[in-house]
């Protein structure tokens, strides 16, 4: 399905503490405890996909923590990027990461030449030392910087396709003075490496070029999202940078989820402990579909409650999944789009699955 994508949670630690994310807030339940992705777990999911025939346009491998402090990061990466290689599992694997634990074999890795895209996002949203640790909650700046800077020179020496880099900026109220100067820091490294470098806000383009990327803030209210929406079209403007359309005609953020959600079709998330839901937002699960250590991804995901679901919520109807109901994120910039096609699509696929019911 176009713009589908399996995200999974490699870990819910991490060594930082942004002010943005649920890993900040004191007593979050989704790090409540904390833990690693049994590597035995994903390679089921992914024996499973294989078997099953199963795919997405994207494996996401990471969700509410820092998936490089993973200990077996290195060979969940190639198991991903192989299943991807000889089977077509996905169309491209991806990893989010903040930079702090960038070492010697975790680089090795990340630059090679295998026969899918990659795309790492390096979350930085900093071009100084104060609003690091404004932003980012622990001071790891230096450290960062030189790693970052570290692995763009030495996939530019090595001639390593992938991955593809993308500098992350969220903008927001603590950092947006510095768009500009973070733009110039990871711009100019690149220029100067002789390293092809574009600048891209809301979404990133298509391509294999480095980007540095400006990206909105998800906020907890419609409120905060529409001041924080207002900063963002402003500093881009500024930047004299285009935004996708919704984002550019300021579109009002309505807290009444009257769409179809596009997660119920295109975006299973599986939490550190094996929990399938269906939405990056719901870090409570409460719209739990159920355990991977209890049965497989493909009979949960592609079976017939989850069909009934999608039935439900493709006509609007989200009785029973309270998280949606008060969720203004189907029409907000971070978000996939779903189509009449792809629903139609699915439903034939669900329609046997129902009728047995
Ligand atoms: C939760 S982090 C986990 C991966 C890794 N630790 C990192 O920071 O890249 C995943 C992504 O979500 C982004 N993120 C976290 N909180 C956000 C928010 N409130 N709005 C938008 N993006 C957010 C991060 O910048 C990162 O790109
Ligand atoms: S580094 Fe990533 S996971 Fe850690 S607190 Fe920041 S956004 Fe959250």
């Amino acid at each position: 399905m176009p713009g589908s994508y399996l995200v999974v949670e490699l870990t819910n630690r991490c060594s930082l503490k942004c002010v943005h994310c649920s890993v900040a807030e004191a007593g979050h339940a989704h790090h409540a405890s904390t833990g690693y992705l049994d590597p035995a777990l994903f390679d089921g999911l992914i024996d499973d996909l294989v078997a099953s025939g199963g795919g997405f346009d994207a494996l996401i491998l990471f969700w509410l923590g820092e998936p490089l402090l993973h200990p077996h990061f290195t060979a969940l990466w190639r198991r991903a990027l192989r299943a991807a290689v000889q089977h077509q599992t996905f169309g491209k694997v991806e990893v989010h990461s903040n930079g702090t634990h960038l070492g010697e074999a975790r680089a090795q890795a990340l630059l090679n030449a295998a026969a899918v895209p990659q795309v790492l996002h390096l979350s930085l949203d900093a071009a100084t030392q104060p609003t690091y640790l404004a932003v980012k909650g622990i001071d790891r700046f230096a450290l960062v910087e030189r790693n970052v800077e570290e692995l763009v020179r030495r996939k530019q020496a090595t001639g390593a396709r992938w991955p593809r880099l993308v500098f992350q900026f969220i903008v927001g109220a603590n950092n947006h003075t510095e768009v500009g100067a973070f733009r110039a820091r990871w711009e100019g490294l690149c220029r100067d490496l002789g390293m092809p470098v574009r600048v891209a806000a809301g979404h990133v383009p298509p391509g294999e070029d480095a980007v540095v990327f400006f990206r909105q803030l998800d906020c907890p209210t419609a409120e905060e999202q529409e001041a924080s929406n207002a900063l963002f079209r402003a500093e881009m403007a500024a930047q004299g940078l285009d935004l996708p359309a919704r984002a550019a005609e300021g579109e009002r953020v309505a807290a009444e989820n009257r769409c179809a959600c596009s997660g119920f079709w295109k975006s299973p998330v599986v939490s550190w402990l094996g929990e399938l839901t269906s939405c990056t937002r719901d870090n409570l699960l409460e719209n739990r579909i159920g355990s991977l250590r209890d049965q497989p991804f493909s009979a949960l995901w592609w079976g017939a409650d989850q069909a009934g679901r999608r039935q439900r919520v493709a006509g609007g109807d989200y009785a029973g999944l309270a998280l949606c109901q008060r969720c203004f994120i189907p029409r907000s910039l971070n978000h996939s789009d779903l189509d009449e096609a792809s629903i139609a699509r699915q439903a034939a696929h669900d329609a046997p699955l129902l009728e047995m019911k």
